[in-house]
């Protein structure tokens, strides 16, 4: 059995042979490795619920807890349960970890179908910073599900269907691009992602100031909803460009989807969705308008305090989500609705989880509850919205560029690419691109995920990018460091044979960093994993450190290759995870 849930479960033992049945029991990690390795605080608990003395109780605990070859229980005031483990208990755990092709990792005996929602780019707009996080995120989430046995069905999710794809063929259109699509005697004009890149915000700042412009927009907006051509066939090529480049930066990153879907995939069951709100007698009017009630108890309560335009406050508002707008437009909730029907009908997930912004919080409450209402999301179904914080710069606010405009996506790969360049160029590799673009990678990717998911971070290019500290290039340098030494070691590497506090030292980091994928998956969040393997990378130093691995007598080098080897693993199994590379030199 694992060792981790041997300990569990012998303590547990002892809560209730002392008759402590009720009291949750949990075991963590002693932060103090001089006392004990695992430490168990639940007695304190138990005691003020059965009201006894809280050392007196541990005491009967211990006592009552069954005897386990390797492990030392012991009370240490004013009432934890220590553990200890003998080096030979965790050398076998190790060995046992050694030849398991998870590396000790529990797969689930329950695996999920989860879709998730990561990516979110939006045909005929540029990608930009904003769309960074997200494609991060989601990739390693799905990663991590997928370890686990869940199976994982992804989707980017295009923003594939609003104004923005009339605007752009308006403005198309204008600029003479397009003439061969009306009238076949005359020569289109070859699009480029460079003309698209400049149409759109072209045609956006013009719609604020010509109507008619605007109206020509909107009506090219529904001809392409109603497909009608050549329209829509403009849209399909415009489509395309875009997905082409957001394939190819989103693949720089590491990042793939199985399903290039968008809103406009959604787009055939929005009659549906409404109809399911309006026959079950859940939608309104509301100037013109359609729309859901979503507040829950607690929310809308009116204060007195007036906005603006002498309209009352309401203490957290939870506005009605909007079904339809007053000119019949569908909105961006309702398409979200209507694609988790789409979702539900093609693969009946059991958790939807959504990989975007915080700052589309309310968006996803409104939603969730909605689909929930309706009953087009069944209620064993999760809906997850995972919202992540903002980048910002070293000034504390969003980061841009230094003429204050936004960064495009482009332009963060190609810096951190250079940044990795010309560390790599302090250690004598120049011209290897691929390299530098791995490097670089893990360096954007291990600065973003090692924060707690839903915090601003500062980016910070000099220290993501260092070779040493809390980094990706650290932990994959220290990867390459491992791979050179087995190679050249000349022998084969024995059994796991822990005897030094170093060896013990990684022993735990080993354990630790197993565990963490699955409190990563628990919070949707991969903070833990950095943490965990920047700790293993930095133990294992320690270790290589004392031992001369190279100069140790056969059988020593052997026992200690092998510890070397699971470490090599360990890390492969977490930069795998992360979605970083693992290069051979650096
Ligand atoms: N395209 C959206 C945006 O740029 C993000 C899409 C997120 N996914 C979703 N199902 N709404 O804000």
């Amino acid at each position: 059995m694992d060792l981790v849930s041997e300990i569990f479960d012998a303590i547990r033992l002892g809560f209730d042979k002392t008759g402590v049945k009720e009291t949750k029991v949990t075991v963590v990690y002693s932060a103090r490795p001089e006392l004990a390795d695992f430490q168990c605080n639940s007695v304190f608990q138990a005691a003020k619920e059965l009201g006894a003395k809280p050392l007196e109780l541990a005491e009967k605990i211990v006592q009552n807890i069954p005897a386990v070859d390797g492990f030392e229980f012991s009370v240490c005031p004013p009432a934890f349960i220590n553990v200890k483990v003998s080096d030979k208990r965790l050398s076998s755990e190790l060995n046992r970890r050694n030849s398991d092709i998870l590396l000790g990792l529990k797969q689930t005996q329950n695996p999920l179908t989860v879709v998730m929602d990561y990516g979110g780019a939006n045909v005929a707009k540029e990608l930009h910073i904003g769309h960074l996080r997200s494609p991060l995120i989601g990739e390693a989430l799905a990663r991590l599900y997928r370890l686990h046995g869940h199976k994982v069905i992804t989707d980017t999710h295009l923003g594939d269907y609003g104004l923005q794809m009339g605007l752009t063929v308006a403005q198309l259109e204008d600029e003479g691009y397009l003439n061969g699509y009306f009238d076949s005697s005359k020569q289109n004009l070859e699009i480029s992602l460079e003309d698209l890149n400049r149409a759109y915000p072209a045609a956006s700042k013009r719609k604020d100031v010509e109507p008619e412009f605007r109206k020509k927009a909107e009506d090219y907006t529904l001809f392409i909803q109603n497909k009608k051509e050549p329209y829509f066939t403009i849209y399909k090529d415009i489509r395309n460009i875009s997905i082409e480049k957001i394939k190819k930066n989103y693949g720089e990153l590491n990042c793939f989807f199985d399903l290039w879907y968008g809103e406009s995939t959604a787009a055939p069951y929005i009659p549906e969705t409404i109809n399911a709100f309006v026959s079950q007698g859940l939608a309104r009017e509301s100037d013109g308008a359609l729309v859901v009630d979503v507040a829950v108890d607690g929310e809308n309560i009116p204060t007195d305090k007036l906005d603006e335009n002498g309209k009352v406050l309401f203490k957290n508002p939870m506005p009605p989500m909007i079904l339809k707008k007053h000119n019949g437009a569908d909105m961006y909730a309702t398409s979200d609705v209507a694609c988790i029907m789409q979702r539900n009908r093609d693969f009946a997930p059991d958790k939807i989880i959504y990989i975007v912004d915080f700052r589309q919080n309310k968006h996803f409450t409104q939603v969730f509850r909605a689909s929930k209402l309706a009953g087009i999301s069944p209620e064993s179904q999760e809906l997850i919205h995972v919202g992540f914080g903002t980048i910002n710069g070293k000034d504390g606010k969003a980061f841009k560029t230094r003429e204050g405009t936004t960064i495009k996506l482009e332009d963060i790969i190609s810096m951190i690419k250079s940044k990795a360049a010309e560390k790599l160029s302090e250690n004598g590799i120049v011209g290897d691109d691929e390299l530098a673009r791995q490097i670089g990678v893990a360096a954007l990717k291990f600065g973003d995920l090692s924060n707690v998911v839903s915090k601003d971070y500062v980016f910070d290019l000099d220290r993501f990018a260092s070779f040493e500290g809390k980094t990706g290039p650290y932990i994959q340098y220290t990867c390459a460091r491992i791979n050179s030494l087995l190679e050249k070691a000349n022998e084969k590497p024995s059994e796991i044979d822990i005897t030094t506090s170093e060896e013990r030292g990684v022993a735990f980091a080993l354990l630790k960093l197993t565990d963490s994928y699955y409190l990563a998956q628990n919070q949707n969040s991969l903070h833990t994993v950095c943490a965990c393997l920047y700790d293993l990378a930095s133990a294992f130093s320690v270790l290589y450190n004392n031992i001369k691995i190279n100069s140790a007598e056969t059988t020593k080098k052997r026992k200690y290759l092998a510890i070397t080897q699971l470490v090599h693993k360990a890390l492969a199994q977490g930069l795998y995870v992360l979605g970083m590379d693992m290069p051979n030199k650096m």
